[in-house]
């Protein structure tokens, strides 16, 4: 019998929160937008391993999908999501309506320059300024000792760090790796909307990262080259719409000429009306 409990106010979050800290707990906080599949589940496990209270909030947010982006389709499934979260030992889901979180009158936002501009910052302009915002007002919210993201948002991560630093947000964050289908494609909410055909087409992204990967082990440090492995691999297959595919610094996005530090390879895709995107680490 599961024992998570799900509330939908900020002062039900909070009295809750207190009650655990009061019996000694460290607090553990998973922020995800629902939709919930086994990469969320490994954030819910490592938060209950490491943390005595596990929080996961379930808030589609507004503020970080463009106009023409899926805001409104995008899948709300909450009660199959507090199922797969209780067996993965959280103990509270935070599911709040827009207008707890965007009570009328909500006039401040956060901003974040350097690793926030390049990349998702050009191809969706005003996204990470939504997710810094929502993921401060989730921070001061539940006032968490630890939280868990995915590394499949690779720049996402870095957002959420630089803001920490930069705020002196009393917070350690913990990235945690991303996790595939059997046949490679990296687990998302958006992966539903492909049909079986685009599916397959799918594959290119995280066969290109294997390639890529495979291009380091062999030797290659030309960051040139290995741009060209990633986007050739990419090019095999034309439905797979590329916006970027780069090898960057893994801690600035910058690109460097060789592999001589830790890099990232980066990839976002459209494939049919869905965008994907997918990353791997690169280590000299
Ligand atoms: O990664 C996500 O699902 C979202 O960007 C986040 C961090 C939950 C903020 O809405």
């Amino acid at each position: 019998m599961s024992t998570t409990q799900v509330v939908h106010t900020i002062a039900e979050l909070r009295s809750q929160v207190a009650a655990a800290r009061a019996r000694g707990l460290k607090i553990g906080l998973v922020p995800t937008m629902g939709a919930l599949h086994p990469g969320h589940v490994s954030l819910v496990a490592a938060s209950a391993r490491a943390c005595g209270f596990t929080v996961v909030t379930v808030f589609v947010n507004p503020t970080q999908f463009g106009p023409k982006e899926d805001f409104a389709k995008y899948p709300r499934t909450l009660e199959a999501d507090v199922a797969q979260v209780a067996a993965a030992g959280a103990d509270l889901v935070f599911a709040p309506s827009v207008d707890e979180v965007y009570p009328a009158g909500n006039a401040t936002f956060v901003e974040i320059g350097g690793v926030a501009e390049p990349l998702e910052g050009e191809c969706r302009p005003g996204h990470f300024r939504g997710v810094a915002t929502i993921v401060l007002k989730l921070f001061n919210i539940v006032g968490a000792d630890v939280a868990y993201f995915g590394q499949k948002d690779y720049q996402q991560t870095l957002v959420v760090r630089q803001m920490v630093r930069d705020f002196n947000v009393p917070i350690t964050v913990e990235v945690c790796p991303t996790v595939r289908e059997p046949d490679g494609l990296a687990m998302s909410s958006r992966n539903v909307y492909l049909s079986p055909a685009e599916r397959k087409q799918a594959l290119a992204l995280s066969r290109a990262l294997r390639k890529t990967e495979q291009a380091v082990t062999a030797g290659e440090r030309s960051v040139w080259k290995l741009r060209d492995v990633l986007q050739t691999e990419l090019a095999a297959t034309p439905e797979v719409r590329v916006q970027y595919a780069v090898v960057a610094d893994a801690a600035t996005l910058r690109e460097p000429a060789e592999l001589d530090r830790p890099c990232v390879a980066l990839v976002a895709t459209h494939v049919g009306t869905t965008r994907l995107i997918d990353n791997c680490l690169l280590r000299p």
